[in-house]
This record gives structure tokens, sequence and C-alpha cells, in this order.
């Protein structure tokens, strides 16, 4: 084997490698591999909570080691297979692996990779030692989908939170200096100086309220009365900061995924951006598998699909069946007539498709009359001729 055969070779081992650690990847070998790394990570946790406990379980160090000794591996084979995951930035290799490597999740890696066999080898005690496998933890937030939009709306939404903080510390540090003015001389031990203080104005003001210092006179009572519901106030405000950036970030990424996926069908093809826009937004991305039901004959239809891709069988009677596939659409005769469904259709494949329900349906034909006329011609179609056979 010449050296040029050997590189591509080993170009492509790596290539499939990467492919396999593609947290997205849907394929069967990613998703094996995945599974494997979370039970790794489980077990590996498990190991280190048990670490303060060594006689709970005999071989407890087992349950730590060999995780661990699983990481160094997925580091270094990270490490090696990462210019093929981080595709078309026209960087070279090192330079995307040097980028990977002071990366958070580079770190991450690299810290529960390291830090425990760091600390055995400085003699730290085993079992303290053990407690680095707590970072293992984080090794999850590249599993999902969750932390990423929390950490995004987070950077997004900085500006509000951060003057909700403000405002809580501004609270804290006026409500501790009266604190230790107004019950300093009754209590010198909990309030005698604003250091001690500000511990009973956290807790107060976060409404934990450990009860280990009270105020005792009328106006300190009355401060703290005002403190809880400055805590609440801080509280609730970001609580909603956070919900209402999460519940955005997530129909942003919804709209951008059905944008994709209604662009591909042939129907919306050749209208204008602002009628995509539109469609996009009243349109859920559904997917079903092989085998699924997605209308039943005789219920009633509220909700019409299109197939991005699949492909579905339509049993209009037990002997005669059609078959759907990619671009086409069905359920919406029910729309139309509104007559109970007048067939069942089962996804013969894995299948994904678009939903579109009654109102967004009615509302589309009142606004683009075009648009739907196509879908009307088909359903006429349907009704008086039925489809072409396939
Ligand atoms: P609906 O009656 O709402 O639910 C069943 C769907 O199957 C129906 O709408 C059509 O979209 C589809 N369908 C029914 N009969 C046929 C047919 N003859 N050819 C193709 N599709 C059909």
């Amino acid at each position: 084997m010449n050296l040029e055969t050997s590189l591509s070779a080993q170009a492509s081992v790596r290539r499939g490698v990467a492919g396999l650690l593609d947290p997205t990847s849907r394929r069967f070998g990613s998703r094996l591999t995945r599974a494997i790394n979370i039970a790794f990570i489980a077990v590996g946790l498990l190991g280190v909570i048990l670490a303060s406990d060594t006689g709970v379980v005999p071989g407890q160090s087992l349950l730590v080691a060999v995780p661990l000794a699983a990481f160094v591996v997925e580091y270094l084979v990270r490490l090696w297979v990462i210019p093929d995951m981080w595709i078309g930035r026209g960087e070279s290799a090192s330079r995307v692996r040097w980028t990977w490597v002071t990366s958070g999740r580079g770190l991450v890696d690299l810290m529960g990779a390291i830090l425990m066999p760091a600390a055995w080898a400085a003699g730290v005690p085993t079992a303290e030692a053990e407690m680095f496998g707590v970072l293992w933890v984080f090794k999850l937030a590249r599993y999902s989908q969750g932390l990423a939009v929390l950490w995004r709306v987070i950077r997004l939404e900085a500006e509000p939170l951060v003057g909700v903080l403000f405002a809580f510390l501004v609270v804290l540090l006026c409500a501790a200096v009266l604190a230790h003015l107004l019950e300093g001389a009754a209590q010198p031990a909990a309030f005698g100086t604003v250091p001690e203080a500000l511990w009973w104005t956290i807790v107060t003001l976060t409404t934990t309220g450990y009860g280990d210092a009270t105020p005792v006179t009328l106006p300190g009572r009355m401060l703290a009365g005002l403190v809880m519901m400055c805590g609440i106030i801080v509280f609730a405000l970001w609580a909603g900061i956070l919900a209402t950036g999460f519940s955005q970030e997530m129909r942003r990424r919804a709209f951008l995924k059905t944008w994709d996926l209604v662009a591909r069908v042939p129907l919306f093809q050749n209208v204008g951006v602002t009628v995509i826009a539109d469609v996009a937004q009243r349109l859920r991305v559904r997917e079903v598998g092989a085998g699924s039901v997605v209308v039943r004959r005789g219920e009633v239809g509220d909700c019409m699909y299109f197939i991005v891709n699949g492909d579905v069988e339509v049993q209009a009677t037990p002997a005669t069946s059609f078959h759907l596939k990619d671009g086409d659409f069905f359920g919406e005769l029910a729309l139309i007539t509104g007559a109970p469904r007048s067939a069942t259709v089962v996804a013969t494949t894995a299948s994904q498709l678009l939903m579109l329900d009654i109102a967004d349906f009615r509302d589309l034909a009142a606004r683009y009359p075009d648009l739907t006329a196509a879908i009307h011609r088909e359903a006429e179609r349907r009704m008086s001729r039925g489809p072409d056979k396939d």
C-alpha cells in the first residue's frame, strides 16, 4: 500500500469515527456510541457518589476506574477526529484542535480525564481524588439541547438579568445596614456588624429563612417583611425573564427547523418569502415511526399533513390502498368537506411530516387563495377519480 492510499484510508476511518461521535446524528452507530458514553458517565458518577462510603459496594473503585479509562481514550479520540467534526471553517487541523482543546467542552473533557490521575499521582487519598469525577456530569451537557438553549437564553437576556441582579444587591446592602442599625443593640451576636447582618438579609431575601436569626424589635420585623416581599419580586422577575426567553428561543428554533422543511414541499416552493414565513409559523413538525397510524378512517379531522420525507399508505378501503411520498399531502378532505376521515393513513417508513391545523388552514385559504387552490384541486380529483395508482 503506498503512502497516498494509507493516508486516504486513515482519513476515511477518521471521518467514520467523527460520525460516530456526532451528538446530533440519528444513525444507529452514533446513537449506540452516545448510549455507551452516557452509560459510562452514569456508572462513573455512581462510583463517585459511593466513593465517600467505600464499604457499600465491593469493587467500587472499578466503577470509577473503568469510566475514567474510557474518558481518557474518548479525549484522545476526540482530539484526533475533531477536524472532521468542525467542518467548513477553513482552518488547519492543528488550529481546529487547539480551538477545541481550549473550548468549554474541550476543557470539561480534559479536566475529567486528567484531574483524577493527577491527584492520585500527587498522593491525594483515593477517595478524595475520586471526587474529581463529579466533573463528568458536565460531559452530559453535550447531549442536552435544553442546557444549550438555557445557556443561550442567559446570554441573550444578560442585560435584564443583570438589571435585576443589581436591584437585588441594592436591596441586600440597604437591608443589611438597616437591620444592623435596628437590631444591632438588641441582638449583637446576629446583627452586631454589617457582615453578620448580611447573612440574615440574604437568608431572608432569598425567602430561605433558616430561622437561626430573627428580628425582635418592631422596626426590625417591619424591615423583615419588606425584605421578604422584595425577595419574592426579584425571583419572580428572574423567573419571568428566563421563562419568556426560553419560550421565545424554543419558538425560534422550531421556526428555523420548520422553515427548512417547508421549503422542501413543492406546494410552497414558488411562493414568496413572506408567505413561507407565515406558513412556517403555523406548521408543526411531526416525526412518525414506520407502522404509525397518522389518520384513522371515521375520526373527526382537525388537521392536514405535508410529507417532507417518508412514505405513507392511504388505506381507502380494505382492498384499495395508495402510497403518498415526499412532497405529497393528505388529511385535507376532512378539512374541506367537514366529513369524518375518509381513509386510514399509515406511515410505511419513518417519516417527517408537517402538520397544519384546521384554523390555520382556513386562515391561509382566506389570505392566500392561490396557495390552497392547489390543495382544493387535488382534493376534488381524489374525491371524484381517486389518485393515480403507483
Ligand atoms: P381525510 O379524509 O381528511 O383523511 C384521510 C386522507 O386520505 C384524506 O383526507 C386524503 O388526504 C387521503 N385520501 C383519501 N382518499 C384518497 C385517495 N383516493 N387518494 C389519495 N389520497 C386519499
